[in-house]
């Protein structure tokens, strides 16, 4: 049996094979997300997240100009209060942390990065529910949508330019669209998780935010009444296809490694930008396997990002991002 088609012929040198890949990866199309905390004097590491930071105002700055000159193309920032509450009051306080650490980030690399915020409540929440609580102790829609919109307003004039709303409440994005277009802000956009899971692999990301997420054991954690269900696949293009008639800018999936296909479907589906977040627990993995010497670490960062564009991605969220930038030099 003689083959008279083979396959391997284009992949039987490194310069054909690079002639051939379909995918590549630029830093262009890499966010780093980071954490700022308010009341700290130096950068603290975070246990489940090898080499990210806790940063200060300072040292944020200092990363989103190492991000800048990595040539990423934006920033995702976490801010994470000294005091919470009910309310989250933080979050929407022009001198909270978010939105301070908005400011100097923009004023330090607002024109070589995208400077974008999380737009959601769990950070500065006491009970570390990703809205308001009814009197039955359950989050409150509505009642939450106006929280975010006020956030989306202070984030909007602290200088983000793209407001990453992250808390899987029906009608976000039209309730913040009305609001920043009333007070001035039509040119803020809008990134919308669209498709958000209620992911296992947020573990990591909890310790970076020191998310308190209630008392009792039984409840804490539980975002399934408003993240989706691991197991819904067409629940995922609903969501994309209902944020951007609401008025989203782009649309994100998240987890990205473990919902490849959503985000192939809303990539096929949705005219404007898919983009897909490699989550703390996504990353913890690697590091994890890589550090017992299972893995290859850069091979295994490389690949999984890879994956996640040529699954349809157009810009991915990583906290590799300025690691690989630089691999990709
Ligand atoms: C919500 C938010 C979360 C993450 C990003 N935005 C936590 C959650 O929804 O439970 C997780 C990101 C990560 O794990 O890296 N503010």
């Amino acid at each position: 049996m003689i083959p008279t088609v083979r396959p391997r012929r284009l992949r039987a040198t490194p310069a054909m094979r690079r002639l051939v890949a379909e995918t590549r990866l630029h830093p262009a199309e890499l966010i780093l997300p980071v954490f700022v905390r308010e009341g700290i004097e130096e950068p603290r590491p975070i246990q489940a997240m090898p080499g990210v930071m806790q940063h200060t105002l300072d040292s944020v700055r200092r990363t989103a100009a190492e991000a800048a000159e990595a040539g990423l193309g934006g920033i995702m920032l976490f801010g994470v209060p000294e005091l919470r509450d009910a309310r989250g009051s933080g979050a929407d306080d022009p001198d909270g942390i978010l939105n301070r650490a908005a400011r100097a980030v923009a004023a330090e690399a607002g024109d070589a990065l995208v400077v974008q915020t999380d737009l959601c409540l769990d950070e500065f929440t006491d009970h570390g529910h990703c809205g308001v609580l009814d009197a039955a102790g359950a989050v409150d829609n509505d009642a939450t949508l106006e929280r975010y919109c006020a956030m989306a307003v202070a984030q909007a004039e602290a200088g983000s330019a793209l407001l990453g709303l992250s808390g899987m409440m029906d009608g976000q994005v039209a309730a913040v669209r009305e609001a920043l277009d009333a007070s001035g802000h039509q040119g803020t956009a809008i990134l919308a998780y669209a498709a958000k899971y209620a992911s296992a692999l947020y573990g990591p990301f909890r310790e970076a935010v020191d998310s308190q997420l209630g008392s009792d054991p039984a409840v804490a954690g539980d975002r399934r009444g408003y993240q989706q269900d691991p197991a819904n696949r067409r629940e995922g293009r609903r969501e994309a296809r209902l944020d951007i008639h609401e008025g989203a800018d782009i649309v994100m999936v998240k987890p990205a490694g473990t919902f490849l296909d959503v985000l192939a479907d809303v990539a096929a589906e949705s005219e404007v930008p898919v983009w897909a977040y490699q989550v703390s627990g996504e990353a913890a993995m690697i590091e994890a396997a890589a550090e017992r010497g299972w893995i290859d670490r850069r091979a295994a960062i490389e690949e999984s990002v890879l994956g996640i564009r040529r699954a349809g991605a157009g810009a991915v969220l990583s906290y590799f991002a300025i690691e690989l930038a630089g691999w990709l030099r």
